[in-house]
């Protein structure tokens, strides 16, 4: 890769909720299992995510945490925002990315049917996962058949996103990520096959879409201004990767006109396949991405391959997203953003 390639663009701060961000360059979530016991964040997991912040990222969202003790847990070492504990875990983590000049989000997720801890799952209807667990994450075979999940489940789960939201806060986040991507829980909602509820959660998109703005609507209502709320988004799933929305473009629009009822601070369009123009681009030209950010006005961010000067460069000069977030690369380079020159030193940090 020809390092001087990299659009300059990816370098001009911009401003982000109520916030600034010092660049273009955020982290993309990614599980690490490695939190300590019980899900509490450790000392290496401070360290692990200082290293991006001191790389010059400008924002790191971290890996999916879990939002309850029912039904939520994706992995064993996962890290939660469940307990008082989990929550002054996070604290150390916050404080060693703000004492490098970075932003952090929590992502919250919620597993869903592609637990690979819990030996029952829940999910929108009982349909059995395609593909089978990864042995990575601790799981073995095809994916338990999941239970339908009740009134009572879709309380909890809200609840539960709600009051991570508020220990995310506590613990200094900067704001949290609501992952409705990549197969998980709140994934399979929007996806056509996985949800066959004939309820007020099923059937219309607007009724598909109802937990993902009680849980934005629930965390806005119990934070500070200023918090950032962002909502992640994908086609593809984890254990689906090449899947894509049965009507493409047109299923993008009505999902994004429901994100925007919604009223999140950033929409966050992900191709977990490592694949933008293939994942995330439509006949006419338009993505994923660029629809977002015409129907909701949002800050959009997107992912996927995006370590690529071409594909980085036709995404910031087309208008198919406004930040750029890395995965591998940001795993196997921390330091990439510098060693790029896409690092605008503020504030003296
Ligand atoms: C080790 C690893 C763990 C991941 N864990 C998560 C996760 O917890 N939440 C999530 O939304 N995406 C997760 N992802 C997907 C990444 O956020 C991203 O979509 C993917 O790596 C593609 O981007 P890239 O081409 O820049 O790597 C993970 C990816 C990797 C490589």
């Amino acid at each position: 890769m020809d390092t001087k390639l990299y659009p300059r663009a990816a370098a001009t701060p911009m401003g982000f909720g109520d916030r600034w961000l010092r660049n273009r360059l955020a982290v993309a979530p990614m599980s690490r299992v490695n939190a300590g016991p019980d899900g509490i964040p450790t000392d290496d997991m401070a360290a692990y995510y200082a290293r991006y912040a001191e790389g010059g990222f400008a924002l790191i969202i971290t890996e999916g945490t879990y939002t309850d003790g029912a039904y939520s847990q994706a992995y064993a070492a996962q890290p939660g925002l469940v307990t008082p504990a989990q929550m002054r875990g996070w604290r150390k983590v916050t404080d060693a990315v703000h004492a490098k000049g970075g932003l952090i989000i929590a992502q919250l997720m919620h597993a869903g049917a592609l637990s690979q801890h819990l030996s029952r799952a829940i999910a929108p209807s009982v349909v059995q996962p395609v593909g089978v667990m990864m042995s990575e994450y601790g799981g073995q075979g095809p994916f338990p058949l999941p239970a339908e999940m009740t009134r009572e489940d879709i309380r909890v789960l809200t609840d539960g996103f709600v009051q991570a939201a508020m220990y995310a806060q506590q613990a200094g986040f900067d704001g949290v990520e609501v992952h409705a991507a990549n197969g998980y829980l709140l994934d399979q909602l929007l996806t056509p096959h996985l949800n066959l509820r004939t309820d007020e959660y099923g059937g219309v998109m607007a009724n598909k879409f109802r937990i993902i703005g009680d849980i934005i609507g629930g965390v806005q209502a119990g934070a500070p201004a200023g918090f950032i709320t962002g909502l992640r988004l994908s086609e593809g799933k984890v254990n689906d990767l090449a899947y894509r929305w049965p009507e493409g473009a047109a299923m993008a629009r009505e999902v994004l006109e429901q994100v925007k009822l919604a009223g999140p601070t950033y929409v966050h369009i992900a191709a977990e396949h490592g694949d933008w123009r293939r994942d995330c681009l439509y006949e006419d030209g338009h993505s994923y991405g660029r629809l977002a950010g015409m129907i909701t006005g949002l800050p959009v961010i997107v992912n996927g391959g995006l370590h690529r000067p071409d594909v980085a460069e036709e995404v910031l000069e087309n208008g198919h997203g406004d930040i750029l977030a890395l995965g591998k690369a940001a795993l196997a380079d921390p330091f990439w953003p510098r060693r790029m020159g896409l690092f605008c030193v503020r504030d003296g940090i």
